[in-house]
This record gives C-alpha cells, structure tokens and sequence, in this order.
C-alpha cells in the first residue's frame, strides 16, 4: 500500500467508525502529517483523491469537510416502499441486447457448451418425430406438468441436500414465472415483502407489478443479506415473505453461509414468514462448495424454492421449477390459470436431455468453465478498469459488481457504452432509490480475452476515467 492510500484508509476509518462525520471539517494538512507522521504531500495526495470520490469537498483557504449523503453517512432504516419504475429495465435491456456488438449486459449464459447441442438434438428428434406421425391426442402438459422431467429435476439438479419429491414439484416458464407464482400465492396488493439490496431487477419489477411494497434490506459479499437488520424490520412491519437469492447471487456473487441460513429459518419461524429461495444460478456452484438450500433446512413448507434450465442449459426454452412447500395448491392453481402449461415438447425433450449420463458431465464443465472465466475477467477488469472501482469478486457465478465514486452514474456509462456497441447493465436498475447508480453489473460467462473484449474493457476503463476526470473539473477546487 502507498503512503498516501494508508492516508485515505485513516480518513476512510474515522468515517466508518462516526468520528468524522457529514460536514465536519478534516484536519489540517500540517496537523495529519504530523500525526501520521507520513509527508504533507501523502495528505494532499490523499485529500485530492478523497475528493475525486465525492467523499470530502474541498473548500478554498479553509480546507477540506466531510460530504453529506456518502456512504458513510448514517443510513436510515430502509421502510417499505412502492416501486415506480413502469419497463425501464425491459426499455434499458432490450434495447442493449439488439445493438451490442460485445455483451457484457443481460445475465446471459454461454450457449457453446456440447451438452446444449446435445439438448437441441434431443428436441430435433422429437419434432421429426412429431412430424412423421403427428401425436392426435397431445394437449396442455397441465400443471404440474411432464412427471418424467419432475423427476429428473428431483434427482439431478443438485438443490443443495434438499430431497426432492417429484410430487412436490410444479413445471413454469422459467424462475420468472415460478417467482411471480410464489409471490401471487401468498401476497394481495399492498403487502410488504422483503428482498436484499441490491436485487435482481427482474423481481423488483414482478413486486411492482403485483402491486407490493418492498423493503429493501441491505446485502453485501461475502454474506449476504444483513439478519439484523431485517429482524429489526420484521419487528417492525408486517412482512409477508423474504425473497432471496442465496446461492451466486446475482448481483454481488456471493453464496450465503449456512448458519446465516439456519438463523433466517428460525426468523421466519418467529415471524411466520414464508421465504422465497431463487435458486436460479445455484447449480454453477462446484459440487464440493454446494452449500444447503434454505429448502432443506425448512421442516415447516415455508420455503418456496424456485429455479430454471435457463443458467445451465438455455434461457431461451422458459423451463423452470417451482417447489412450494404447503403453498402447493395455491400456486398450482394459479399456474394453471395464468397459462395453463409450459410447453409439453420443450418439457419432454428436457426431460429426455437430463436422463442421458451427460447432464451430470455437462454441469461439471459449466462449473469449472465460469470458474476459469472469472480468473481471467478479473485481471482483465483490474488492468484496465481505474484505481477508483471497486471490483467485487464473486464466489460462485457470471457476474461482477463494479462501484465506482458515488458521482459516477452507471446510466450515463451504460448510454455512453451502448452508443460503442458495448452492453453492461446499469446499477440503477438493481435498487429502488437510485442507490446503485454508481454502480455497474458486467457478465463474464463468455469471456475469452478475444481482443475484440479487451479492446471493450479498455474503452470501459477510459470512458470511466473521462467521468472521473469531468465530475473532478465540476468540483470546487
Ligand atoms: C436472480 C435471477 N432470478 C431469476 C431470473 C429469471 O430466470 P429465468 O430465465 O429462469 O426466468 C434471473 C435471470 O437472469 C435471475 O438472474
């Protein structure tokens, strides 16, 4: 460490701990350097860097003061909120997706993998078939849909020692779909659920949808969502469910811890909370790290345990699972009666793909693939993304959460990038009061160091420099 970045972690500390606080004035360049016996040159250094984050601002001839409204400042206690947001991430994603040249937006998987053209194949056959002699009588797969592909899902898909019972399970068009159906099953308009923070968009927007309120509950790596917090919440509102994304959790990677786990089981039982468990990239996770689902540690029917095909297979073929626990009925109805099936041919032939003896060789390549990935990504991102972003290792996953200084907006980057031809996804869209916007989500699932990528990473690093720099212009000197 430089001695000017020991400075900034003397001044970074006292704003942590409360000894500085918004709009006290920072002592004297004379003053610290003595302290720290450290030169006034590390202090001014230090200071001027402080400054470009947007953590102090510099006033002439008096020094320097703590900014209000930073990170350090006091948070409130998150309340519930109703979400306005309308399609801004359908708007925002959308339109990134069909311009980008090099993706590193949308949460896509890569699609190269053998074991994918192994399925395509399988779904081949069964539309030649279909073809030759048409099947007269084939109608709705109704819910809870292909008892084959039940199976399969309660055999293969590693749920994290969760013994699955085909019975309990229900066939929807993705985890989107089996999120929307836990949450309509045990919510009316108006309820409180409590997510962490940052979420998916994608579950944001279900919840303003359904006309819910949110309690945005902050979540940080390497643990995840803050118990403590929410059990203060919980004593506080009526919270209808915690909806979580527990394993490679999508932004931040990181894979929650199993006592935290327990702990949260016994929170709901307290509170007789229902949890909804995203489990959507947790079969990424190496079989050796797999850590308990929330789903095998719940003897009451509580946890609602939802997950797709679309992380390890195809996000394309909208096949996902939901296990709801004593909410069965309920949301098997209301399957039935949003879309009365997924698809029969696309279950069957999945079905059909996860019987072979390749699925169990086809999941252990994607695990050691994204795991390879990220080594690669990461360095790349550290040569070429500024000193002033935080990059945030994930545990499990295929996908970076980057901070940048809070005057740095993630929207801005996301226009600037997308007018290259370059997709990221926005921070903004990870929260619900603009608390992420200096925030940015990068994909690495098909990253290869393809110079084509890196010359896009050394577009992103300079087109966050140029912010930096213009957002320093704009501060008072
Ligand atoms: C955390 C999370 N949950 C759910 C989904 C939706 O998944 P699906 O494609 O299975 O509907 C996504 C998609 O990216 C996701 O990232």
């Amino acid at each position: 460490m430089k001695i000017y970045e020991k400075v900034i972690h003397h001044i970074e500390h006292q704003l942590r701990s409360g000894s500085l606080q918004a709009y006290d004035l920072l002592p004297s360049v004379r003053n610290l350097s003595q302290t720290l016996n450290v030169s006034k040159n590390s202090v001014i250094r230090a200071y001027l860097a402080l400054e470009q984050t947007g953590t102090i601002l510099a006033h002439p001839r008096k020094g320097f003061s703590v900014k209000p409204d930073t990170e350090y400042d006091q948070p409130q206690p998150p309340s519930p909120q109703k979400i306005i947001r309308g399609a801004t991430s359908l708007d925002i994603i959308g339109s990134a997706q069909r311009q980008a040249d090099v993706v590193f937006g949308s949460a896509n998987p890569d699609t190269r993998f053998k074991g994918r053209q192994e399925f395509y194949k399988q779904l081949n056959k069964l539309v030649r078939s279909e073809i030759k002699s048409p099947a007269i009588h084939r109608h709705y797969q109704a819910p809870p849909g292909d008892p084959q592909l039940r199976q399969q899902i309660a055999k293969k898909t590693h749920s994290g020692h969760a013994e699955l019972n085909p019975d309990e399970i229900i066939i929807t068009n993705g985890a989107q779909e089996a999120i929307s159906l836990a949450l309509r099953s045990i919510t009316q308009p108006g309820d409180i659920i409590a997510t962490e923070s940052p979420c998916f968009y994608g579950i944001l927007q279900c919840i303003e949808a359904l006309g819910l309120q949110v309690v945005e509950i902050p979540s940080h790596a390497p643990d995840g969502i803050d118990l403590d917090q929410l059990s203060s919440i919980l004593e506080r509102w009526e919270i209808k469910a915690v909806l979580l994304n527990p394993h490679a959790n999508n932004p931040l990677g990181f894979n929650m811890p199993d006592n935290m786990k327990s702990s949260l089981i016994a929170l709901a039982k307290t509170h007789n909370l229902a949890i909804i468990e995203d489990d959507v990239f947790g079969a990424l996770i190496p079989t050796s790290q797999r850590q308990r689902t929330l789903k095998s540690m719940d003897t009451e029917g509580r946890v609602i345990l939802c997950s797709s095909l679309s992380k390890i297979l195809d996000s394309d073929i909208r096949l996902g699972w939901v296990v709801p626990g004593q909410y069965f009925d309920q949301v098997n109805y209301l399957k039935y009666v949003t879309t009365l099936a997924t698809s029969g041919l696309m279950q069957h032939a999945a079905a059909l793909w996860m019987e072979s003896a390749n699925f169990n060789r086809h999941i252990k390549q994607l695990q050691n693939h994204y795991k390879q990935r990220k080594i690669l990504f990461i360095e790349s991102l550290k040569t070429y993304l500024p000193i002033e972003a935080h990059i945030n290792c994930p545990d499990s996953g295929f996908l970076c959460w980057v901070a940048l200084p809070p005057h740095i907006n993630g929207d801005t980057l996301f226009t600037r990038m997308k007018s290259e031809g370059i997709s990221i996804t926005p921070g903004s869209l990870f929260g619900t009061a603009q608390q992420f916007q200096h925030c940015i989500r990068l994909n690495f699932s098909t990253f290869d160091n393809s110079a084509k990528q890196l010359r896009a990473l050394a577009r992103l690093g300079e087109v966050i420099s140029e912010e930096i720099n213009l957002q320093a212009q704009k501060s008072p000197a």
